[in-house]
């Protein structure tokens, strides 16, 4: 019911605020508490809307008037509680007639998160589920009274600050410094150049950009030169993106060229060779899993030395993080944080979607200047101070059918789920399901989501935001591609959280199509999307991009960009007590975990520094 009269009164501000938008006036009706928050639900715009508000906006100047809002305050006040008392009467009588408005004013979701672009182009339309699947109504409806009262109270400061800050905000970037021992090294390499490496990177854009530095410490590991890696084309990804398509090349050579040679092609000799049959490519299955130095130079180097040249194909995970020496560490995380820059191409139309999610607000901090470049949006307004910009939270839900099926888990989708997930398995993990067959113990679902082995879905993770205490009207970025069940899976999500948005809403057809056939160029996007965003809350932290998105915040946010990491099993603990838990009991634990997951540590051995470059070799720490 409480939902139904949030969704309500959102539909109305959403309406109100097209309304100003396309008459390019003031926009900051929705203004409560000060510079806090502007509610403009532009979910309910489309995209084209959007593209016509924004350029009436740019036409009009002077969009911020401080000194109307207390009166507008009121005034929205008084007539939501008018509203509010109202709709309740109504609500009672009219409780199926409302819930077929309610569905027919929800048509963001499944229709928009389906970017054609995606990662996986699966289409799942096929299951005529009527009803949301929703595995804890009782939570659900708690979450949306918990948010229904906190609809009108200011927001809470902290949810949008790391909680330890101050410890974080020691660590300073500083892979790129140069130091003597990088100066002894580097005549060393050119006097002793071993011969070529060729690198041919696996899997979507984040495994990529792990591949290609790890292979520039290989080739600093071998005094070999590098030669700018290619990009294996994956049925899964169908990409055809070069890493010039991706990342500025001379850029790359120039930052690095201290330490490691790189060409941009072989010399042509070696071009001739066939290297097949002259033994110099290797694979992934020649190498072990996270490999050591000394692995290398056993099996790599006598090739090198003998062929002049070895082809690194299907390179993936093949370096380990420990034991490594300190200079290629440093290199590997020079290469992650200073030598990928992605191209003008990329900067451009992220800038034009951040700028968009953050309501014209310009630019704040180091992740901006390091991810967008030139292309940094400028608050040329001086009426608008900085901080006025919408505040965003970015999500990135692995919650695509590939993940949900491989994952062998449930989801409370009966069985038209069941012969769903088993026929996509058939078709994509055949060699999974014969490894199960074959084993004897069977690990029963509800066993696997009690060790933390299932992905969250939209409805948990629309239960870790309302526990944290994001409010209803929080702008949300989705990351991602097509999200498993569609619309109907989303409903408990976009029910709470109405400002939802995915960068095929903020970006017109038109600015999107340069990206369309190409997976990992969206996915850059959308990687530059979330380590802006003011908090960025991830559901997997197995995946790669929320793992190099967290990275990245760690090391350029200076203390100030937290990322939110709910421990799969704990929430698994305390949402098998979903019949029973309290609600400040669940929101309690809630805060617990994701607190304790925003300590800050150095990286533990082993660890990856992509993830976690709080360590000497990538960050300096003050004290
Ligand atoms: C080149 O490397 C070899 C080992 O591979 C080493 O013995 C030799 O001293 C190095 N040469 C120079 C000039 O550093
Ligand atoms: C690389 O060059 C350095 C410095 O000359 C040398 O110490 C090292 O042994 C060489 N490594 C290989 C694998 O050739
Ligand atoms: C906005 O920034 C100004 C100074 O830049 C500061 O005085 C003010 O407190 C800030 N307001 C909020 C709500 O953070
Ligand atoms: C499992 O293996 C057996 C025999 O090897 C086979 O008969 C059966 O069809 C397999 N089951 C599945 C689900 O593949
Ligand atoms: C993208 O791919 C689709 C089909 O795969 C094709 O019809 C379309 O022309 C392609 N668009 C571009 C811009 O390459
Ligand atoms: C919800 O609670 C019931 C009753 O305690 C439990 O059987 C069920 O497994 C819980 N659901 C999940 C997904 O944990």
């Amino acid at each position: 019911m409480l939902i139904l009269l949030l969704y309500f009164m959102h539909g109305r501000s959403g309406l109100q605020a097209s309304e100003t938008l396309t008459m390019g006036k003031d926009n900051t009706s929705e203004m409560q508490n000060g510079n806090d928050k502007k509610c403009l639900g532009r979910r309910v715009l489309s995209a084209g809307d959007l593209v016509q508000g924004r350029l009436q906006l740019n036409g009009s100047k002077g969009v911020y008037s401080g000194r109307k809002r207390p009166l507008w305050w009121l005034f929205r006040h008084v007539r939501s509680i008018i509203l509010t008392i109202l709709l309740l009467g109504f609500l009672f009588l009219l409780d199926s007639f409302m819930f077929s408005i309610f569905h027919s004013l929800h048509h963001l979701t499944a229709s928009s998160t389906q970017s054609e672009g995606g990662r996986i182009g699966l289409v799942n339309n096929k299951e005529e589920r009527r009803s949301p699947v929703k595995m804890y109504d009782r939570l659900l409806n708690m979450a949306a009274s918990s948010l229904a009262e906190r609809e009108f109270k200011q927001d809470a400061l902290r949810l949008w600050q790391e909680p330890y800050s101050r410890a974080a905000s020691k660590w300073k970037p500083c892979a790129d410094r140069k130091s003597a021992e990088v100066f002894k090294f580097v005549r060393a390499v050119k006097l002793n150049d071993t011969g070529y490496i060729l690198v041919s990177a696996n899997g979507g854009l984040n495994q990529q950009r792990v591949a290609v530095c790890n292979a520039v410490a290989v080739a600093s590991l071998l005094n070999a030169t590098l030669v700018i890696p290619k990009f294996l084309y994956s049925n899964v990804w169908q990409d055809p993106s070069q890493f010039e398509d991706i990342y500025e090349e001379e850029h790359f050579m120039e930052t690095l060229k201290d330490e490691v040679n790189i060409v941009k092609d072989l010399p042509p000799h070696l071009k001739l060779l066939d290297l097949e049959t002259a033994g110099s490519i290797v694979t992934d299955a020649d190498m072990s899993k996270e490999a050591t130095p000394d692995e290398y130079i056993k099996t790599v180097l006598p090739i090198l030395l003998h062929n002049g040249v070895v082809h690194f194909l299907g390179f993936g995970n093949r370096l380990g993080f420990d034991p490594l020496p300190s200079h290629l560490q440093r290199l590997r995380c020079k290469c992650n944080f200073h030598a990928l820059k992605f191209v003008p191409k990329i900067q451009e139309t992220a800038s034009l979607l951040v700028k968009r999610i953050r309501n014209h607000g310009g630019s704040r901090s180091m992740l901006d200047k390091q991810l967008l470049g030139n292309f940094i949006s400028h608050n040329h307004n001086e009426l608008l101070p900085m901080n006025t910009s919408t505040r965003y939270l970015a999500l990135h839900l692995r919650f695509e059918i590939d993940m949900v099926a491989y994952s062998m888990c449930e989801f409370g989708g009966g069985e038209s789920e069941r012969n769903e997930l088993q026929a996509y398995r058939e078709v994509h993990f055949p060699l999974v399901l014969e490894r199960l067959n074959k084993s004897k113990t069977i690990i029963s679902p509800e066993e696997l989501r009690r060790s933390g082995r299932c992905p969250l879905t939209p409805e948990e993770a629309a239960l870790v935001l309302a526990s944290l205490g994001y409010k209803h009207e929080t702008y949300i970025y989705l990351a991602g591609s097509e999200i498993y069940g569609g619309e109907y899976r989303m409903q408990p999500l976009t029910t709470l959280y109405p400002n939802l948005v995915t960068k095929e809403d903020l970006l017109s057809p038109i600015e999107l199509a340069p990206f369309r056939n190409y997976s990992s160029q969206l996915a850059a996007l959308d990687f530059i999307a979330c380590a802006t965003a003011d908090v960025f809350a991830l559901t997997d932290s197995g995946s790669q991009l929320s793992s190099l998105v967290s990275g990245f915040r760690t090391y350029y946010g200076g203390g100030r960009a937290p990322t939110l990491r709910p421990s799969k099993k704990r929430l698994a603990t305390m949402l098998s007590e979903n019949k029973t838990i309290g609600w400040s009991s669940i929101e309690e634990r809630i805060r617990k975990m994701i607190d304790e997951g925003q300590k800050v540590h150095s990286r533990g051995v082993g660890r990856s520094i992509y993830r976690h470059p709080r360590c000497k070799h990538c960050m300096c720490k003050l004290h």
